[in-house]
């Protein structure tokens, strides 16, 4: 089973990507990491832990960064709804948070495990960032970071900038220039990750977790319940698991950190114009049947 730690701001899309970072069987979940993004990281960690007390887990939640490094935070409760999941009623849970920070638990993690582990990031970069700038020397102990995050074409929180990079366009930055195996699941295929309505309309008949994802989904404004919703957080997982599924180039990608209108663009290098070693393998292309599938194996396994 691969070891991985989830970098996450549920978030709707997030919670879907949890359950099969928990139920598939070919990954080992270490930790949870939280991070201010969709909604505040109060909100985030909280969501995090019910959705833990929902699936009756008990993987540690370590709590991050409140803001992005340099920037105020811009939240998305237009797309998740003020709580970040709005649509489903969960019960309070007692459960806690670790007591120390998440570059802090997610360093832990990474000493203590007799392999290297995958970051997975489906938020903004804000607490990776934090972790290679505390702990350089942890980076042998990543073996990649898996990254819904950026586009190589359009964005879809500014024109060219998609949300997780245009979040903390720094802290994006600082993962891109670090050296670290980088697997960068962009709006490219996450746009396409798409679950048909017919699918949908017959999650509350699955078990307990799809009554749940229905009523969340009735409220995510990812694509519609009658057209499809996206699942772009859903793709860095379906990566771990399905490789075969993407088509990836591996391409210099940077972070735009200084652009009036373009802040949080990630310039993907396809032509290598800029004649700079590949930073990212980037995935452009999808088999949307096949994570289709994929997606209603792993959800089934869920209770
Ligand atoms: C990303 O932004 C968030 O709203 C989603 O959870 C996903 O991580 C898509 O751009
Ligand atoms: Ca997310």
């Amino acid at each position: 089973r691969t070891p991985i730690i989830l970098d996450t701001d549920p978030g709707i899309d997030d919670a879907v990507a949890l359950a099969a970072a928990l139920f598939a069987p070919q990954l080992d979940l270490k930790l949870i990491a939280t991070v201010a993004g969709n909604v505040s990281v109060e909100k985030t960690t909280r969501n995090a832990l019910q959705l833990l007390e929902f699936w009756q887990k008990d993987t540690p939640v370590a709590r991050g960064a409140s803001v992005p490094l340099l920037r105020p935070l811009r939240d998305a409760a237009y797309v998740h709804g003020e709580s970040g999941m709005e649509g489903y009623v969960f019960t309070e849970t007692s459960r806690h948070a670790l007591p120390v920070p998440a570059f802090q638990a997610m360093y832990d993690c990474l000493i203590n495990s007799d392999e290297p582990v995958t970051l997975v990031t489906i938020g903004p970069l804000t607490n990776v960032a934090l972790l290679l700038t505390q702990y350089p020397e942890c980076k042998a102990r990543i073996k990649r970071v898996v990254m819904m995050g950026g586009s190589a074409g359009r964005g879809n929180f500014t024109p060219t900038a998609e949300f997780n990079i245009a979040i903390d366009p720094e802290a994006a930055a600082r993962v891109f220039e670090s050296g670290l195996e980088i697997v960068m699941c962009g709006l490219d295929v996450t746009s396409r990750a798409i679950l048909s309505p017919e699918y949908l309309a017959r999650l509350p008949e699955l078990n307990r977790t799809g009554k749940m994802l229905h009523a969340l989904f009735s409220h995510y404004r990812s694509g519609s319940m009658e057209t499809g919703l996206r699942m772009h957080d859903l793709t860095a997982i379906a990566w771990l698991v399905k490789p075969e599924l993407f088509q990836t180039y591996p391409c210099f990608v940077a972070v735009e950190t200084h652009g009036t209108y373009t802040s949080g663009t990630t310039v993907v290098d396809l032509e290598h114009r800029l004649e700079r070693p590949a930073n990212a393998q980037v995935a452009l292309d999808i088999d949307v049947p096949g994570f289709q599938a994929w997606v209603s194996e792993v959800l089934a396994l869920a209770p």
